[in-house]
């Protein structure tokens, strides 16, 4: 007989017929005479539970099956004589894959802290929470592939190992063969790279825009979605040293489009969830965050307010409120403020554009006003920024003077420069942090808590 997911069979009528299962027990009750098996096989967040005569079993068996512990079962599907099920089995034959010591295994039935379950990453994927997370978060990355092929995208892969500072913020994790005990050096002291694996530093990539932009001005629309890396020493909810990032990046495209499709983007990948991730939500919407359905519909159903930061920054400081961080023109926005305007001033997502040049990346489009450029962020509920993104500077000489400006090593992207050379266009792109994204739309509250193994500085476990 064939293994049968338990999503399929519980949603399967009672046909009486022998079925074959295989998953771990969450949970195990009876008596003497009868025993009540809860499976699970990380197919759906529910249970099927397990029926078995205890005199049609070795004792020993009964005794081995403990929360943990993972079987294979075959028996009759039947319909359900207890509640919150239509169906389930008359185990027939038990088979015991796995012990679980009842006295060691972590997850008992009581609830455990989000801090505990992060120190047992290895095991939380077999909680309702971790589960549901797990999937929703494949099901947000299948949903992303189908957006962009839908909309004939391009699916391009930057390198992950990378000579250059996409973001400029130095915020870099250095990649070397050398023996870090014995460093060969130059007569001054500095490192001599010559003899390294690369023949010249390399570090693991902050983004993958730089290469993006050359695609999108060879192939017109592309996207990225692989791992970039910030070694910024940032212990916060929203922020992780290895994270996801999808960047589409599009010829032809002003600051306008790509608002708009920042917005339908976003907006696609919710409605993907509310129609196929039903039952995890429903949990998490029950277990972890009661306003999580209405906040997704909202977003949903709502069109994002557009407004310049300078706009921005007025509102904040005519709020009357007293800020952690200081707010002024010129400023870069703190989560505080972020959050102020979209949980209590909007109540609704925002788009803020026109950031001050000096708080934004090198490779943004220059405003006229000669002290803007044309950046957009886009605020969520619970998160603050989402994404991030710009127009860019396709004029070779602002580009360069620019690059110059911020004494960037200008030989090292010579390669980037040579694209406003040779067919310049005006062009867009921008990057969505899938983990705050997944934050968003599970409700979960620490962005640990959304990826099964985060890196965050001073931890690297499993
Ligand atoms: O705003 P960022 O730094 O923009 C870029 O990297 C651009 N190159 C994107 C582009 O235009 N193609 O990062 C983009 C998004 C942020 O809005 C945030 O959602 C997420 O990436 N992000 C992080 N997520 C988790 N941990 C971190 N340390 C993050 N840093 C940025
Ligand atoms: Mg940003």
């Amino acid at each position: 007989m064939k293994r049968t997911k338990i999503k399929i069979l519980l949603s399967s009528p009672a046909t009486g017929s022998d079925v074959l299962v295989k998953g771990w027990v969450r949970t195990k009750r009876g008596n003497k005479n009868i025993v009540f098996i809860a499976l699970n096989d990380g197919s759906t967040i529910k249970n099927i539970q397990i029926v078995a005569d205890a005199s049609m079993f070795d004792d020993g068996l009964m005794r081995d099956i403990t929360t943990g512990a993972c079987l294979e079962v075959t028996g009759e599907l039947v319909e359900s004589q207890g509640q919150g099920q239509n169906v389930e089995i008359k185990a027939k034959t038990i088979v015991l894959y796995g012990k679980s010591d009842a006295e060691s295994y972590p997850l008992q039935k009581k609830g455990h802290s989000m801090e505990f379950l992060r120190e047992i990453a290895h095991l939380r994927p077999r909680t309702n929470t971790f589960g549901a997370v797990l999937r929703i978060r494949h099901s947000m990355a299948f949903a992303i592939h189908k957006y962009f092929n839908d909309k004939g995208f391009y699916y391009l892969h930057t390198p992950i190992i990378t000579g250059s500072d996409a973001e400029g913020a130095g915020e870099m994790f250095h990649v070397t063969t050398f023996d870090l005990a014995d460093v060969p050096k130059n007569k001054d002291g500095s490192v001599d790279y010559s003899g390294d694996f690369f023949g010249k530093p390399a570090n693991l990539t902050v983004s993958g825009q730089l290469e993006g932009e050359l695609g999108a001005l060879a192939i017109g629309e592309i996207y990225t979605f692989g791992p970039t890396f910030r070694a910024e020493n940032s212990n916060t909810p929203r922020h992780l040293a290895e994270f996801w990032m999808i960047e589409p990046e599009m010829a032809f495209y002003d600051i306008e489009d790509n608002m708009d499709l920042a917005e339908e983007f976003v907006k696609y990948l919710i409605r993907y969830a509310l129609e196929n991730c039903k039952d995890d939500l429903e949990f998490l919407n029950n277990m972890i965050d009661k306003g999580l359905l209405e906040r997704l519909a909202f977003v949903l159903n709502n069109k994002f307010i557009r407004m310049t930061y300078t706009e921005a920054v007025k509102i904040l400081e005519d709020s009357g409120r007293k800020w952690e961080y200081a707010v002024g023109w010129g400023r870069d926005l703190q989560a505080e403020h972020e959050r102020y305007l979209v949980e209590e001033h909007f109540k609704c997502p925002v788009i803020l554009t026109d950031y001050p040049k000096a708080i934004k990346a090198f490779y943004m489009k220059q405003n006229d006003d000669g002290k803007t450029v044309r950046a957009m962020d886009v605020l969520f509920p619970g998160i603050g920024e989402i994404i991030g993104g710009s127009q860019r500077e396709e004029d070779y000489e602002k580009l360069l003077s620019r690059i110059r400006e911020l004494k960037l090593p200008e030989k090292d992207l010579w390669w980037y420069l040579e694209t406003r050379k040779f067919g310049t266009a005006p062009h867009s792109g921008f990057g969505l942090g899938f983990e705050r994204f997944i934050l968003f739309v599970t409700g979960m509250s620490n962005i640990r808590d959304v990826i099964p193994f985060p890196r965050t500085p001073k931890n690297a476990e499993f």
